[in-house]
């Protein structure tokens, strides 16, 4: 079905895709020749502040959707093809660690003006050593983790950094290559059923959410997942959504609360669409409205692997302002309070 231009409305109602026109694709390449001229990288500290401001000259397609997927909250995932940066010119590092700084300066770029219209960008320190655009990409040896970095398990549907008050209200993931076409796979709350869930429970903190093995790395083997966490929250008509399915348990005991999370989670899985994103796509997911994850695929580790750059942000900063060092720090450390307490 085509809509509003050429905004396309998915099998998901809450999903959207935008393909640019040559004109819009002119006029995003303009910004980013303009940003590319006065800044070197994207998480300069100077470009950070100045990036809604460049972002403005973006144009209205481009704009109008992802202020309708902020504001009206009718898009919860919203995928840009045809935008105006391509893939990667450099192979897939084997490791996050192993890719070379300069190689996708003006991707990133793409992916801050976007996200821009969302929040701010913040970082983890217990992710990529704090970087605050991170690489999805096959690792040797994780190829089974429930990570970015898996490949021949299935990713299971999950909100990002599910387990922390201070996770991104969205996210964003740039496809720098995809030869094989991996697909994403999302779900909605426009999928759920809300009549058939028991909301009661759900909206009750009943539940533990373990932080996923990455983060776990950091923690010295302390979670937060001692504290119950309701799995929706906000309005009951339109809640939103705090569910990690491989790392979600109901509380010992809880049978009312296990069979809620298990009708909740069957919900999920039913209701999934995938998509495949090609070289220069842009997914954007509002974190507190959709669950996204990743099909299985064989990696090859020769440079041609599935590659993605994420970048998260939050619309309060302050917020998490008692586990960034600075106020004008971006990185989070999820596991600071615990830290100091000790
Ligand atoms: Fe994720």
């Amino acid at each position: 079905m085509r809509e509003n231009g050429n905004t396309v409305r998915a099998g998901d109602p809450g999903i959207r895709e935008l393909t640019l026109g040559g004109q819009a694709v002119r006029e995003c390449s303009a910004v980013l020749d303009a940003v590319g001229e006065e800044f070197g990288a994207a998480d300069d500290p100077g470009f950070l502040r100045k990036a809604g401001a460049y972002a403005s000259g973006l144009p209205d397609e481009v704009l109008d959707a992802v202020r309708e997927m902020r504001f009206a909250e009718s898009t919860a995932a919203l995928v840009i093809r045809g935008g105006p940066v391509g893939g990667a010119d450099c192979p897939t590092p084997g490791h996050w660690k192993e890719r070379e700084p300069a190689a996708t300066v003006r991707q990133d770029f793409w992916l801050a003006l976007v996200t821009a219209q969302l929040g701010d960008p913040i970082g983890w320190a217990s992710l990529q050593d704090g970087h605050l655009f991170n690489d999805i990409l096959p690792i040797a040896g994780e190829e089974r983790e429930q990570t970015g970095h898996s490949s021949e398990t299935d990713l299971e549907l999950h909100i990002e950094d599910c387990f922390s008050d201070e996770r991104c209200d969205a996210l964003a993931l740039l496809c720098l290559r995809n030869h094989d076409r991996v697909p994403n796979s999302l779900v909605t709350t426009a999928a759920l059923d809300l009549g058939r869930l028991d909301l009661d429970a759900l909206f009750s903190p009943r539940f533990l959410i373990m932080p996923d093995s990455e983060h776990l790395r950091r923690s010295g083997g302390t979670t937060e997942a001692g504290r119950p966490r309701p799995l929706m929250f906000g309005s009951r008509h339109a809640p939103y959504l705090r569910v990690d399915l491989p790392y979600t348990r109901a509380l010992p005991g809880d049978e009312r609360a296990a069979k809620a999370l298990a009708d909740l989670a069957d919900q999920l899985d039913r209701g999934a669409t995938t998509l495949s994103l090609a070289e220069g796509d842009l997914l954007l997911v509002d974190n507190y409205r959709a669950l996204h994850g990743r099909g299985t695929f064989r990696p090859r580790y020769d440079g041609t692997d599935r590659w993605m750059r994420k970048l998260t942000v939050v619309r309060d900063l302050r917020r998490s302002r008692a586990l960034r060092e600075g106020a004008d720090g971006r990185v989070i450390d999820p596991f600071a309070a615990l830290v100091d307490a000790t």
